[in-house]
């Protein structure tokens, strides 16, 4: 076997190189090559905060800056060749940087660590992917609004236990979403300020005896401070899992907005007719026309989820400051983010392309009896009865029109009296679905005034 020669990083100390598999386990390159655009940037503003603070000489900042915008353009047109010997990005960029201009390159590390260059190119790249989960959450925030302000006074049946409980309007079903969804809005916002502080400069953990300008490399990455502590700095990974805890969150929401697709487009239902765009055929069954995208977005939450998991277990135990656990971050975060895109994505989608079968919801609001608690609400108000017996006399009604198959508006005024004497005609004014959506106006009720005035305040916060 033949022994590779020492790391021109740090093989000062070592006789041998790595084993091939301790190279194969070791190396990030395979994934973190993702961070390359992040990490020439972060080097750009530590290079000119080096040469501001007049630690390294200003010539050298210049071939540096310049070597690593050639690197960036290399990187960019696929031509860069990255080196698993080389461990990871950091490591590829900076050996490459010395092929271009030579020992000057030796410069751009000092008062830096990988420990420090990795956080900070970390939260670049989160922070950008936060920025993606939000613009991707107002563009199906704006899907769900027009849904909703056509379909402000369509009537559906709503359901507890999916059973049917009482109508409600469809655009009152799509702006509950609006607020899932805007609620992660303001997750992703939160965490964004939270994790807004820059580690870089904190060096490997204890800061460094360099004269550096922690403040300027901040504003130059559009950080808004540099962060307090340099242990901390190089050892939170926060930020990280906050994102993966929203994007579960979102994620959960997408899931059950897909179930109710999935269950709204079938034949039973006939909810919805979901566009061909965003459906699938079936290569033996000529009729079928599925979900799939929506039982697919149904399905990523394990994936997003799966992720946030496997961050918290890899932290849960670290003892500060860096170790190389730490590493095990990028893989999950960067398929969560790509999943949550494409899932935010497709839903927007699905849910602009989708036409509400009006006849259908109508239909199926005034089944099932849902207009039942209307009736007893109608005993309460017109006939001062207790809520308790109201509703006593109401399944008596309900029981009595089930047995004969019919609805609670085909029983007679005589057969409503049988069963209870106060009854009046004035009762049928309340059990027609219009009616009793129309009568939800307590504030966040489903009557189409409510459901207008949401959707009015909802455009005025997305601007
Ligand atoms: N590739 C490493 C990571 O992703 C970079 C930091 C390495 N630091 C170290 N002290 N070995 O975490």
């Amino acid at each position: 076997m033949t022994e590779k020669s020492s790391n021109a990083m740090w093989g000062g100390r070592f006789a041998a190189g790595p084993d091939a598999i301790m190279e194969a386990i070791n190396a990030s390159i395979g994934f973190d090559r993702r961070l390359a655009a992040q990490d020439i940037q972060g080097s750009r503003a530590h290079a000119a905060m080096l040469a501001a603070t007049g630690i390294v000489d200003s010539r050298d900042v210049e071939a540096i800056r310049e070597g690593l915008l050639k690197i960036l353009s290399e990187i960019e047109a696929g031509t860069f060749a990255f080196s698993t010997a080389l461990e990871d990005i950091h490591m590829n960029v900076e050996a490459r940087l010395t092929d271009l201009i030579g020992p000057a390159a030796g410069r751009l590390h000092t008062a830096r660590s990988r420990n420090d260059q990795v956080a900070t190119d970390f939260k670049l790249w989160v922070r950008d992917q936060i920025d993606a989960a939000i613009a991707g959450l107002q563009a199906l925030t704006g899907a769900l609004l027009t849904q909703a302000e056509a379909g402000a006074d369509w009537v559906m049946p709503g359901f507890t236990h999916l059973q049917t409980a009482q109508p409600v309007t469809w655009g009152h079903h799509m702006m509950a979403y609006v607020e899932m969804f805007g609620r992660d809005t303001g997750r992703f916002r939160d965490a964004r300020a939270r994790m807004n502080e820059c580690p870089l400069g904190a060096a490997a953990l204890a800061g460094t005896s360099f004269p550096i300008d922690r403040h300027m490399t901040a504003a130059a990455l559009g950080f808004d401070r540099p962060s307090a502590n340099s242990l901390d700095a190089v050892s939170d990974r926060d930020f990280a899992l906050e994102f993966l805890a929203a994007a579960s969150i979102t994620a959960v929401h997408l899931s059950r907005l897909a179930e109710e697709l999935v269950i709204w487009s079938s034949a039973q239902f006939r909810f919805v007719a979901l566009s061909d765009r965003f459906s699938t055929g079936s290569s033996i069954m000529p009729q079928k026309k599925n979900p799939d995208a929506a039982e697919l977005l149904r399905a990523k939450i394990g994936r997003i989820l799966g992720a946030m998991v496997a961050l918290f277990t890899v932290m849960k135990g670290l003892p500060l400051a860096y170790s190389k656990d730490m590493q095990e971050d990028k893989e999950q975060v960067f398929d969560a983010a790509d999943t949550l895109i494409l899932s935010l994505a497709a839903m927007t989608g699905m849910v602009a392309d989708m036409t509400a079968n009006r006849d259908a919801l109508a239909r199926a609001a005034g089944s099932g009896f849902s207009t039942a608690t209307d009736l007893a609400d109608w005993l309460v108000r017109a006939a001062n009865l207790p809520f308790r017996e109201a509703h006593h006399a109401t399944g008596a009604l309900v029981k009595l029109a089930e047995g004969r198959g019919v609805d609670l508006p085909d029983l007679t005024l005589a057969d409503m009296q049988a069963v209870h004497p106060a009854i009046t005609e004035d009762v049928f004014s309340v059990l027609g679905v219009d009616n009793s959506v129309r009568s939800r106006t307590s504030y966040g009720g489903t009557a189409p005034d409510q459901v207008r005035a949401q959707v009015a305040r909802w455009r005025k916060v997305q601007g």
